[in-house]
C-alpha cells in the first residue's frame, strides 16, 4: 500500500460504507472511527463496534490486478493484523482464509469488499475491527480482546501499529507462517466432515486431507480446530 490519506472520525454507521464516498477520487485512503453505530460483519451480520476497539477501512486502488489475485488482498489484511497482535506480545493464528485467532478466540473481524471492472480488481475496501478495550463479554467467550494480554493498551496505539503494518509489503510466506494446520471440521455445501489442513496454495486455496486423500478447497467454512 502506498502513502495514503488518513481520516479520523468519531462515529459513523460503518467505515466500509462511509469510505465509498472516495471511490470516485482514485486516491488511496484510510478511514478510522472510534465507534460504529451499524458495523457490518460478513454474511450480512452486524459487528459490535463500541468505543475502545479499532475500526478502520482502507480503500486501495490497483493499476492492473487480475480478480484472480484477490486472495492477496485478504492475505495482506490478515498478516497486518497478525503482525500487530505479535507486536503486543500475542501469538496469533489464521483460521483460513482470514479469521485471526488468539488463544483459539476471534481477535478481529475482516470484511473485504472488492470493486471489479471486468476481470480486473479496480479497488478494494478492507475493513478491520480489532478488539482492544471494548467489552466483548456479550460474545459468549468466542472473542479475544487485546486488553487481556496488555491491560493498559489504547485503541489509538493499536491503530497506529496496524496502520504501519498495512503500509508494509506482505509475502506469502508471512501468511503461511500464521496459518493453523491440523485437524478441523469443514462445512461445505451444507455438509460437514473432518479433515486435516495441510497448507494453503499461493492462489489461496486450502489443501486438506480427507480419509487419506488430498483435496483443495476454494471456499468452505472451517468450523473447529482441535
Ligand atoms: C466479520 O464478520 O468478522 C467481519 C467484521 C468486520 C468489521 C469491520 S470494523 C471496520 C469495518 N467497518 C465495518 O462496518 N465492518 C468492518
Amino acid at each position: 500500500m502506498a502513502t495514503m490519506k488518513i481520516e479520523l472520525v468519531e462515529e459513523v454507521p460503518s467505515t466500509n460504507e462511509y469510505i465509498r464516498r472516495y471511490l470516485s477520487g482514485g486516491e488511496n485512503v484510510v478511514v478510522c472511527a472510534k465507534r460504529q453505530s451499524a458495523g457490518k460483519g460478513t454474511k450480512g451480520r452486524t459487528f459490535l463496534s463500541e468505543e475502545g476497539g479499532v475500526y478502520l477501512s482502507a480503500l486501495t486502488f490497483y493499476q492492473d490486478l487480475s480478480s484472480r489475485e484477490a486472495f492477496r488482498v485478504m492475505m495482506h489484511a490478515a498478516v497486518a493484523v497478525c503482525k500487530t497482535l505479535e507486536h503486543f506480545g500475542c501469538s496469533p493464528e489464521i483460521k483460513w482464509p482470514n479469521d485471526v485467532l488468539v488463544n483459539g478466540r476471534k481477535a478481529c473481524g475482516i470484511l473485504i469488499e472488492n470493486i471489479l471492472e471486468g476481470d480486473k480488481l479496480k479497488a478494494s475496501v478492507v475493513g478491520i475491527g480489532l478488539n482492544v478495550q471494548n467489552d466483548v463479554s456479550a460474545l459468549n467467550g468466542i472473542a479475544f480482546s487485546l486488553n487481556e494480554v496488555v491491560p493498559a493498551v489504547s485503541a489509538e496505539e493499536v491503530r497506529n501499529v496496524l496502520l504501519q503494518n498495512l503500509n508494509k509489503q506482505t509475502s506469502f510466506s508471512d501468511y503461511q507462517r500464521y496459518v493453523r494446520l491440523g485437524q478441523v471440521t469443514v462445512e461445505e455445501n451444507g455438509e460437514s466432515y473432518d479433515a486435516v489442513v495441510l497448507g494453503v496454495l499461493e492462489d489461496g486455496r486450502l489443501q486438506i486431507q480427507v480419509d487419506g486423500r488430498e483435496r483443495t478447497l476454494s471456499s468452505a467454512e472451517i468450523r473447529r480446530i482441535s
